[in-house]
């Protein structure tokens, strides 16, 4: 993965002893690409030692404002200037009162000062400390500064106590980073959609499913939460985090799935159907399990709705984008269901190419002619296909 790929990250680190958790922060945000460069307080550095910090960013890491090793021993100004971001995480109430009054008498204070690019913070601190006069008055003033305040979270906090002041988990501040350096491309639109297999049951205990990991529906909820869309998604039965801001409903069966997706139609900008959903089901599930008898069996299966042709074929249809997954003639197959379902984009892929993998080979195919995207990580597949769907979503009069 490399959502983060050529940004530069400075992470304040500040004495709380959520600093811990900032090393997990260091190394998901330099698996994703960042170049990520290490600011320690004085109390920082008493939890957790540059030495962490500088074995998982891989640069050396910063503590003194006064650091010899810059030519012009202005760390505070060169540190800044090509960053893209500045974070601190854990941010104390010291620092939050420093910030919020503009005071510099350390390097991380400093450089904030002298910053030209936004600013995150993630609180940490006792519960008392959080609801202070003070600190709310502190929270106020850097919100008013264009500051964003990342959490903090309620819960159970190291001095024993339960309330607000908890640092966000690393992968919530993770995806909060990636969230703010994606594209806006689907701000203000609601993206209703459909991943995972459907379950359609036999009986208490079985049922026929299609093999579906729903890595890539997961993906494209997730890309399309950072396009700032707000995404509903339907989900059959799979094993995958719900995306950071995502509206989750689970369902089993196609049925289901369809009901679901029929309440939230209306709300809808843009529908999109990764499902693998199930063709058929059986005409009735038996309400004991079934007993083997040693006999052949035969369960007779009725169609399921077609849900993507159902969106499609309404009044005033969202903008529907399906999915066929092939195992040949991808062209011929995905092109031609992109004509029956009557719908203006369809991403096709072969199922030897990607299922439950968590790469793929995807064809874009659509009213200008198919569009191949180079292999890649389902989740720079998904970032690729909402940016060409935020492009038709701009020409399609809806
Ligand atoms: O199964 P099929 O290849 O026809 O799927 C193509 C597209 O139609 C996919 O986007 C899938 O989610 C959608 N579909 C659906 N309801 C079905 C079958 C497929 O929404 N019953």
């Amino acid at each position: 993965m490399v959502e983060l790929k050529g940004k530069k990250v400075i992470l304040g680190v500040t004495g709380g002893v959520a600093a811990y958790k900032s090393a997990e922060l260091t190394r998901l945000l330099v698996k994703a690409g960042a170049s990520v460069h290490v600011v320690l307080t004085e109390g920082g550095a008493r939890f957790v030692t540059p030495v962490t910090f500088q074995a998982l960013s891989g640069h050396r890491v910063w503590t003194d404002l006064w650091d010899p090793r810059m030519d012009n021993n202005m760390a505070h100004i060169d540190l800044s200037r090509d960053a893209d971001l500045i974070v601190i995480a854990p941010a104390t109430a010291d620092v939050m009162a420093k910030l919020a009054n503009g005071m510099c008498d350390d390097l991380l204070s400093t450089l904030c000062l002298a910053r030209d690019c936004p600013l995150m913070v993630a609180p940490a601190m006792n519960r008392q400390m959080w609801e202070h006069p003070a600190t709310r008055r502190n929270v106020a003033q850097l919100c008013a500064d264009g500051v964003t305040l990342l959490g903090p979270d309620a819960g159970e906090q190291a001095c024993g106590e339960v309330g607000q002041g908890r640092m966000l988990e690393p992968d919530t501040l993770y995806e909060a980073i990636c969230d703010y350096f994606q594209p806006k491309w689907l701000a203000g639109k609601t993206v209703v959609m459909t991943a995972g297999p459907t379950f359609e049951s036999i009986d208490p205990v079985r049922g026929i499913t299609n093999s579906s990991s729903g890595k890539m529906g997961y993906a494209l909820a997730r890309a399309c939460a950072h396009a700032g869309a707000r995404v509903v998604l339907v989900s059959g039965p799979v094993s995958q985090p719900t995306p950071f801001g995502v509206e989750r409903i689970d369902v089993a069966s196609a049925l289901q799935m369809r009901d679901a997706v029929m309440a939230h139609v209306d709300e809808a900008d843009v529908f999109i159907g990764v499902a693998a959903v199930a063709d058929y089901r059986p005409e009735a599930s038996a309400q004991h399990k079934i007993k083997k008898s040693g006999e052949a069996m035969t369960i007779t299966l009725v169609p399921n709705p077609d849900i993507l042709a159902e969106v499609a074929a309404r009044p005033n249809p969202p903008f529907c984008v399906g999915f066929a997954a092939e195992s040949q003639s991808l062209d011929t197959y995905a092109e031609g269901k992109r004509q029956k379902k009557a719908v203006p984009m369809v991403v096709g892929n072969l199922v030897q190419d990607g299922l439950g993998s968590d790469e793929n080979v995807v064809v874009i195919y659509d009213d200008h002619g198919k569009h191949p995207l180079p292999r890649g990580g389902k989740m720079g597949l998904a970032q690729r296909i909402v940016e060409h769907l935020s492009g038709l979503l701009a020409k399609h009069p809806l």
